[in-house]
């Protein structure tokens, strides 16, 4: 069910790679909720090509750009201005990578070239989209941000791997550039941390079918899904949640202030 609760806004979907992408399901929620978008994702991403399949289907433009280049973020803001004749209201954060999980090497033994890279796409890109925006003036006033985290940044999950220490930046830099922003127009910066979701990024994760089905157990509510979460971020989007910001916004089922369950507990005496 729709409420036209993002009528005659803008927003940018950055991270949707496939159907089972959390910004996918972000991505279709907003446009049913009124919202015109643009879609954008790294070059290589484009070159898979499904994402002209949502495109289409949500009549948007995609702009590619590789979060970790300046000039890139600069071409998607600048492109995105021009192709809305102004600014932004609300902006979706889901990039992510960690070359040391994608090949296997365990948090001690991490190689700090794919560290450096992994933090540069996960974490440092959302201080880069936001930097660029606002030196173009991209974002409108009272507009939002939201950007995708894991549990994994307050707690050790040890597979997770240093995709927890990027994860723990991400919300660093979503609180600083909640204050900076919103001193100086009233923009709003959250990251919502949600339950292990079955998708490219999160499937890489080692042990990842044990992970989600322990998380079910541990959660009062069960896992929350994707399409779940792009309900919460369209909320976050829309005028309802003006004076929420700087937040780490726990989508979870309840899972992070639960300390045990009677299904673990029964699993356990087994
Ligand atoms: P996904 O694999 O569908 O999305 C990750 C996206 O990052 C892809 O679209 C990929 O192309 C993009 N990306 C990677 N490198 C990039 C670069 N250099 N420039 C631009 N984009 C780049 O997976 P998912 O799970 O939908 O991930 C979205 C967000 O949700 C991520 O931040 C992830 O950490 C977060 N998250 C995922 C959970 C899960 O269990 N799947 C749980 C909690 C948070």
């Amino acid at each position: 069910m729709a409420y036209n609760l993002l009528k005659g806004k803008k927003g940018i979907v950055f991270g949707a790679l496939n159907e089972q992408s959390i910004a996918w399901k972000v991505a279709q929620r907003s446009v049913a909720e009124g919202a015109a978008i643009v879609l954008t994702n790294a070059p290589i991403a484009l070159r898979m090509g499904e994402l002209n399949k949502l495109a289409e289907e949500c009549n948007a433009p995609v702009i590619s750009a590789d979060v970790t280049s300046n000039d890139e973020v600069k071409n998607l803001f600048t492109k995105t201005l021009e192709h809305f004749n102004g600014g932004v209201d609300f902006i979706l954060h889901a990039p992510a990578m960690s070359i040391n999980v994608r090949k296997g090497l365990h948090y001690t033994k991490n190689n700090y070239e794919f560290t450096h890279k992994g933090l540069d796409i996960s974490a440092l890109s959302l201080h880069r989209v936001l930097q660029t925006a606002m030196e173009l003036d991209a974002i409108n006033e009272w507009g939002s941000v939201a950007a995708l985290t894991y549990i994994a940044a307050q707690r050790i999950f040890p597979d997770y791997n240093d995709m927890g220490d990027n994860k723990a930046m991400l919300e660093s830099i979503a609180r600083n550039w909640g204050y900076h922003y919103g001193v100086k127009k009233h923009v709003r910066v959250n990251t919502i941390s949600q339950s292990p979701t079955r998708t490219t990024a999160g499937s890489g994760v080692k042990g990842f079918d044990g992970f989600i089905n322990y998380a079910e157990k541990m959660s009062p509510l069960g896992n929350a899904t994707s399409d779940q979460c792009a309900d919460y971020a369209v909320t976050l989007f829309s005028d309802l949640t003006r004076m929420v910001t700087m937040q780490n916004l726990f989508h979870d089922g309840g899972f992070s202030f639960t300390g045990v369950t009677q299904a673990v507990i029964e699993q356990m005496e087994k």
